[in-house]
């Protein structure tokens, strides 16, 4: 492919590595979002054209407000307008379905955008715990607490993620493909403590709470209501063990296994990230 790909989100986690794997091929990219070098808004409609000009393939990540997937429609339908032949949506796995819907209506809008579309489907990335203030924060600090209870999830590097969007965007054989990405084991919230504690030598504890107090903790740091009502919801989630099965995305993709959790915390201690 020799036009442009966009990549929204490109300052992200998953986005900038898109970006960087892309201009390492020699793709011409464009990295978009509010304060990204293509600026992008999804409030700002004003902001999609100019970053669609001329581009063949797009990675989508979406807005995380309400109206995400009517947003992600109107996108996409102009997209293919535009001349964009691949769209990768970035989703989730089918945590909020509504009722009586098959999927998830933002991968709805991006299957019946005209474009040939592949969607991942992620567990957990394993990067929150290094690139989300609130987990670092909480490493940092050398206490983690969360409503997470025992249950256990599989923690997906976005390392993997990132590979297979960049094939999605430049290879045939994954048009009309939704990748299920997981890491190749199940883990507690106390095993991922106790596995980056040894890797940096801290003293470092998880506290499981009730989502009432994770809530009365995470408001007296000064996190917003509806946040902590999110974290407590995703929480909840591993709590029951709802997701607490591998998937085999990565392998469908790629042909090789995902990258392991120990390997993640032993790259990521070694950048002293995790000593504040
Ligand atoms: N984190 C996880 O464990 C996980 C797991 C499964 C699925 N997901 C899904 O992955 C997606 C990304 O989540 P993330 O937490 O990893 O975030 P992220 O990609 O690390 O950060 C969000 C990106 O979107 C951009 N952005 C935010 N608001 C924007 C707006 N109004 N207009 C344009 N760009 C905007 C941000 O850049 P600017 O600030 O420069 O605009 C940033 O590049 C979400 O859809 C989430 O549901 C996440």
């Amino acid at each position: 492919m020799t036009k442009p790909i966009l990549v929204l989100g490109g300052t992200g986690k998953t986005g900038r590595r898109v970006v960087s794997r892309l201009q390492q091929r020699g793709h011409e990219v464009r990295a978009a979002s509010r304060k990204g070098p293509t600026r992008f808004d999804w409030n700002d409609e004003n902001t999609w054209e100019p970053a669609l000009a001329g581009v063949g393939a797009a990675y989508l990540v979406d807005s995380q407000l309400s109206d995400a997937a009517t947003s992600l429609s109107s996108f996409s339908k102009l997209a293919v307008a535009s001349g964009v032949e691949r769209l990768v949506l970035l989703s989730n796995r089918d945590w909020v379905v509504p009722a009586g819907e098959e999927k998830l209506p933002g991968e709805r809008a991006v299957r019946e955008s005209g474009a040939a579309w592949t969607i991942l489907k992620p567990a957990w990335f394993a990067q929150n715990f290094s690139e989300d203030s609130l987990f670092r924060g909480q490493l940092v600090d050398g206490e983690v607490v969360l409503s997470t209870g025992d249950g256990a999830e599989p923690f997906i590097d976005v390392e993997d993620i990132a590979d297979v969007a960049v094939a999605a965007l430049t290879e045939d054989g994954h048009g009309g493909q939704a990748y299920e990405l997981s890491g190749p084991r199940l883990l507690s919230l106390g095993a991922v403590i106790d596995e980056i504690a040894q890797a940096t030598g801290r003293d470092i504890t998880y506290r499981p709470v009730s989502p009432a107090d994770f809530a009365a903790h995470a408001t007296q740091q000064g996190l917003p209501e509806e946040y902590v009502a999110l974290l407590n919801m995703l929480s909840g989630w591993i709590s029951e063990g709802r997701f607490a099965q591998l998937a085999d995305g990565v392998q469908r993709a790629l042909g090789r296994e995902p990258r392991d959790f120990t390997d993640y915390v032993r790259t990521t201690a070694a950048t002293g990230v995790w000593h504040g």
